[in-house]
């Protein structure tokens, strides 16, 4: 049926496409590989939704915001097709989550796929749209996809995704219902892209996964330190990063791996969620603050100089004051370089769903307040103390503000920009650090 529906369009190299991407680094190389497919099928990369025959939206579900915002962009998408004949299709997360509800809601949406199934994403486009395809089985294996179709937006930088879904089900969160169950890509398959990336200039590799850290060859068994060792030995790969990692799982042999390796940067976002060992245990997250701080112990006795970066959740269902304190003092502890902090939101499926969300919303946007005032001045502190240094910078393109400035990133991940007459970008810079602010740092090459 899918095929007569194909003869009767079907042309694909006509067709404009935009895509809009919502969400975390996986939805960011999923976008690029779904550019990668209609760019092989001969369609064209457009600048603004408005001149396209085609608007994808990737679609993040983590927290009730994160669907507000697609909602809100997919009416922006429905006055365009008011206006003209476009194609819209919404992928990713809520894809998968909400399936044909979605389109009950809003009926001018043409198609639905979820994170499993781009690799039906081409037929479905050439489709008449008559009927609407909804495409969101699950895949027991990862899906392999050729590297060398990948669409990259950058030049300097690439995602490499190891594995996808997660087993854990942390108790608030909905990423095991968008993702489904942990699939491992095969160490061949990862080792390959890594060193075609290399051959093709790439000088930084980020290896991708909602637990990258819980990785296994689905073929030998090996584990995540072995692949890590593996890449740090590929020939002209520069940097190696990988994200996320779960505490639970970081074991001593990937500590090892990192301060061992020459490439690995010592750098790692570890969430916490929280520094009260209750409100850990009511999450499902399998540790305890102690437990969290040995590991962050161990880190920095083997790599003193390592970046360390967490994600907070507040107000969780029955966050007491003192539970809450406990999360501004392992913020103290620690003193990350970088947070990411949210208000605890219900999401559909999960544990935590089903308790009273007891904490009032006045007192959830007070704490993340609280936390995020905290960490600016860990950073400004931090910060200052760099000033005067010189650090390596893997220049990443042209700061939007003044075209005049480059902009980067240092090895522990922070933004580090600086002027420069001579274009650095896809280069390494020795920058002197002059001055910061809370966010990043500004320098100039030495
Ligand atoms: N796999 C990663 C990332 C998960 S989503 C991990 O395990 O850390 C990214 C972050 O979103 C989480 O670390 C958590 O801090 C936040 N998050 C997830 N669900 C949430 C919810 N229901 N409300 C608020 N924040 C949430
Ligand atoms: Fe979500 Fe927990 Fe899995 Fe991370 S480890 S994706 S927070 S369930
Ligand atoms: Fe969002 Fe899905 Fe990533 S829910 S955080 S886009 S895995």
């Amino acid at each position: 049926m899918l095929k007569d529906r194909m003869k009767k369009t079907g042309d694909l190299k006509k067709m404009k496409f935009h895509i809009r991407t919502f969400g975390c680094q996986m939805n960011e190389n999923d976008s690029e590989r779904i550019a990668g497919i209609l760019k092989a099928e001969g369609a064209k990369p457009s600048a603004s939704p408005e001149e396209s025959d085609l608007i994808i939206i990737n679609t993040c579900a983590v927290r009730e915001k994160s669907e507000e915002k697609f909602y809100s962009y997919l009416g922006k998408m429905a006055l365009i097709k008011k206006r003209k004949n476009v194609v819209i299709g919404v992928v990713g997360c809520v894809a998968q989550l909400y399936k044909s509800e979605i389109l009950e809601r809003k009926p001018f949406v043409d198609f639905i796929i979820g994170p499993d199934n781009y690799n039906t994403l081409s037929d479905i486009v050439r489709s008449d749209h008559e009927e609407k395809i909804i495409s969101t089985n699950w895949s027991q294996t990862f899906h392999d996809f050729p590297p060398e179709k990948i669409f990259r937006k950058s030049r300097v930088s690439a995602y490499v995704t190891v594995m996808e879904g997660c087993d854990n089900f942390c108790s608030y969160c909905i990423v095991p219902y968008t993702r489904g169950r942990e699939k491992f890509r095969p160490m061949k398959a990862i080792l390959q892209e890594v060193r075609d990336l290399t051959r093709e200039g790439y000088k930084e590799t980020q290896l991708l996964g909602q637990n990258v850290n819980s990785y296994r060859d689905p073929e030998s068994g090996r584990s995540f330190s072995f692949l890590l060792k593996e890449a740090d030995r590929v020939n002209g790969v520069e940097w190696i990063r990988f994200i996320t990692s779960h505490p639970k799982d970081f074991s001593r042999d990937i500590a090892e791996a990192m301060s061992g390796a020459e490439k690995v940067c010592h750098q790692l976002h570890l969430p916490v969620q929280s520094g009260s060992s209750s409100v850990l245990k009511r999450m499902n997250r399998g540790y305890t603050r102690d437990k969290y701080l040995d590991i962050i112990s161990m880190l920095r006795n083997l790599m003193p100089d390592i970046s360390l970066s967490t994600d907070i959740i507040v107000g969780y269902p029955g966050e007491t004051e003192e539970e809450f304190q406990e999360t501004l003092s392992v913020l103290d502890e620690v003193r990350f370089t970088n947070i990411f902090s949210f208000r605890y939101s219900p999401r559909p499926h999960t544990a935590a769903s089903r308790q009273k969300d007891s904490v009032p919303l006045e007192k959830k946007k007070k704490r993340l307040i609280q936390v995020q005032a905290l960490q600016k001045e860990i950073q400004v502190e931090f910060n200052k103390s760099l000033v005067g240094k010189t650090m390596k910078v893997l220049c990443l393109g042209k700061s939007k503000k003044d075209p005049q400035v480059y902009s980067g990133r240092n090895e522990g991940y922070q933004v580090v920009n600086f002027k420069s007459s001579e274009d650095f970008i896809g280069r390494f810079a020795d920058v002197r650090i002059t001055s910061c602010g809370p966010y990043s740092l500004i320098g100039e090459v030495v």
